[in-house]
């Protein structure tokens, strides 16, 4: 398959065109830059030129391809709620030249939007409402082209790791770092469920081929890491103290990531593993990669 992959720059889309073509298919992959281009070619990736906002550049992209593997995001969080409404028009543009054809289109969402207070997130869970949770608008926006007729799948990612990027744990060492101290919320038993980077790119290109109209996948290995053992293996990373903050000092130490830092979100990925076959039990785990991060080579 000839398959245009947005975000194709990024952490995890790079992962999945490596994927994409050793396994044989070919990758278009969308740059808004003439750096993000001269990696792609450097890659082997052939390159779109285009934007999240230019929404006709999604469109052509997606019409030349024979699926859809949509990761792009812009990541300012200073404008989380504005970047989610973006998504969603960008997924709304990929599908919308999907319509009555059998080509797939794959969404990114993450495991955190589904809110399910002591028991492990399944497939099945639906989203909280994007009036509450804003990164649900990818979900929202694939809902309303899968009613199109459009044969979109949703995988939602936990954290998702190797040893030079940990997903939010990332943005967690930068503080560690700034304010001295490794901190967690609470008693810190919150879980966030994580992945390796390698295989959610294999979950991707399963999903891509399998076509299934509306599925939902769970890119979870580890379904429930503690937030103490993630603060444990920062602290040991950066020399510093590890510190409890009390819910009511969170946003205060945190700051954006004070939303995100003491929710527990466990995760199960048992029907995704049925539905594709996939087995994440190849690659390390989120502490391993952790004790090993670059973020703390000196
Ligand atoms: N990493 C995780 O642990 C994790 C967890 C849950 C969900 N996710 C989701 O997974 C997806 C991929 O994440 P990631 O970690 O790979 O992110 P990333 O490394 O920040 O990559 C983001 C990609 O989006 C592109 N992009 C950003 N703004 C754009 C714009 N205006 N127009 C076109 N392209 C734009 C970037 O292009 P440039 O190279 O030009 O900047 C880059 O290719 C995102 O939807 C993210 O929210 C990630």
């Amino acid at each position: 398959m000839r398959v245009f992959v947005t975000g194709a720059t990024g952490f995890i889309g790079s992962a999945i065109v490596q994927e994409l073509i050793s396994a044989g298919h070919q990758a278009l992959g969308l740059a808004r830059s003439d750096a993000g281009a001269k990696s792609l070619i450097d890659a082997g990736v052939q390159v779109h030129r285009g934007d999240l906002e230019d929404l006709e550049s999604l469109r052509s992209g997606a019409a030349m391809s024979d699926g859809v593997i949509h990761t792009a995001f812009n990541h300012d969080f200073s404008k989380y709620a504005a970047n989610c409404e973006a998504d969603r028009r960008a997924v709304e543009a990929l599908g919308s030249v999907l319509v009555g054809s059998d080509r797939p289109l794959i969404v990114t969402s993450g495991t955190g939007i589904v809110a399910t207070p002591g028991r492990l997130a399944t497939e099945d869970d639906a989203p909280a409402s994007s009036s509450a949770v804003p990164r649900s608008a990818s979900e929202e926006a694939a809902d309303t082209v899968a009613a199109r007729g459009v044969r979109v799948s949703v995988v939602r990612l936990p954290q998702v790791h190797d040893r030079v990027k940990q997903g939010l744990v990332t943005y967690l060492i930068a503080l560690a770092r700034e304010k001295g101290v490794s901190a967690f919320v609470g008693d810190g038993l919150n879980r966030w469920p994580a992945v390796h980077l390698l295989d959610a790119a294999h979950l991707y290109r399963l999903a891509l081929e399998k076509r299934l109209a509306g599925a939902r996948y769970h890119a979870v290995d580890e379904e429930g890491v503690p937030l103490r053992e993630i603060a444990d293996a920062i602290g040991r990373g950066l020399k510093v103290p590890v510190v409890a903050k009390s819910r009511d000092k969170a946003a205060g130490h945190f700051g954006w990531l004070g939303f995100f830092v003491g929710v527990d979100s466990p995760a199960s990925s048992a029907q995704t593993q049925e539905r594709l076959g996939w087995r994440p039990t190849t690659q390390l785990g989120l502490i391993a990669d952790l004790d090993g991060a670059s973020a703390f080579e000196a």
